[in-house]
């Protein structure tokens, strides 16, 4: 990606904690200058003021892009440092659950361009995949810059409406937490079995780590991958007669953890 753009103009991110810092510093080893980043936060990590970014001082007139990447409830208070880059050519990428554009829009101005974005936190080790959906007032280059950027920590999607947001953080945007839990609950199981803790956690991650690289590399489906390696009558085929069940096992438990979750999104977003 070419970020002469953002380097001429400026860059700013309002709110440098976990994702904040994990964007930032995918942008800067993928050759956005330190000296056009500006960020905006109480209290920056060391790790952020050892990058030699700019933090708290005056913003530029016209940066490029203004990243939204506070908690949903300090958006509040933290938008209207940020008013005076809205209606112009600042293209302004949220990050936050359940602020919807359209407070984005009251707060910064119905003419702002805006991406509104979910992603995840594998970004973290730039595996994460974000999915993006812009407002009327967003260009395709716009699109094409926030997918970009995005893209610094991992795979990016694109919507075709806002709505769809909520089911995407119910899958991949919570879903991370999902699969933490599967990993702590089959070392659990595995000590429960007999093995040793360390000895069980590390098979279960690595397990999970493994197959989900597997299932991302393989031309087979998930589906087909599981049938290869379920012989009938063996070990594995115990496990999925649980795990299948559709009362009790992971269809019914994964589908109301997901509407859950989506739900949830739906309620903040109001
Ligand atoms: N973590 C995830 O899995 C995930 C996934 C998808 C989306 N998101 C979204 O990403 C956003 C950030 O999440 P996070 O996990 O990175 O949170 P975080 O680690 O708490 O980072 C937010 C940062 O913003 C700072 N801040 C608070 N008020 C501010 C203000 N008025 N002006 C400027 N900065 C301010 C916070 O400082 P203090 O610590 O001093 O309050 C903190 O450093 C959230 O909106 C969340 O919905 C997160």
């Amino acid at each position: 990606m070419d970020f002469t753009e953002i380097n001429t103009r400026g860059l700013v991110l309002l709110g440098c904690g976990k994702m904040g810092s994990a964007l930032l510093e995918g942008w800067l080893k993928g050759g956005i200058d330190a000296g056009a980043v500006y960020v905006l936060d109480p209290n920056p990590s060391d790790w952020v003021k050892a990058q030699g970014v700019h933090i708290n001082e005056d913003l530029p007139d016209d940066p490029a892009i203004a990243l939204l990447a506070v908690k949903p409830q300090m958006m509040g208070d933290a938008l209207p440092s940020m008013a005076a880059l809205g209606n112009g050519t600042t293209l302004f990428l949220s990050i936050a659950a359940g602020t919807s554009i359209a407070r984005f829009e009251e707060a910064l101005g119905g003419q702002t361009p805006i991406v509104r974005s979910m992603p995840n936190t594998p970004a973290a080790v730039g595996r994460g995949i974000t999915a993006i959906i812009g407002n009327t007032h967003a260009t395709a280059a716009d699109l094409d810059l926030a997918e970009g950027l995005l893209k610094a920590v991992g795979q990016v999607v694109r919507l075709e409406t806002e709505a769809q947001i909520d089911a995407v953080t119910g899958v991949s945007g919570s879903g991370p937490a999902y699969v933490f839990h599967l990993i702590e609950t089959m070392a659990a199981a595995g000590e429960a079995q007999g093995l040793a803790p360390e000895l069980a956690m590390q098979l279960a991650k690595a397990t999970v780590a493994g197959a989900g690289a597997l299932a991302e590399a393989a031309e087979e489906s998930p589906a087909q991958l599981r049938v290869n390696v379920t012989s009938p009558n063996g070990t594995t085929a115990a496990a999925l007669n649980v795990l299948m069940d559709e009362e009790k096992g992971f269809p019914k438990l994964l589908g109301d953890a997901v509407k859950a979750a989506t739900e949830r999104g739906r309620e903040l977003g109001k």
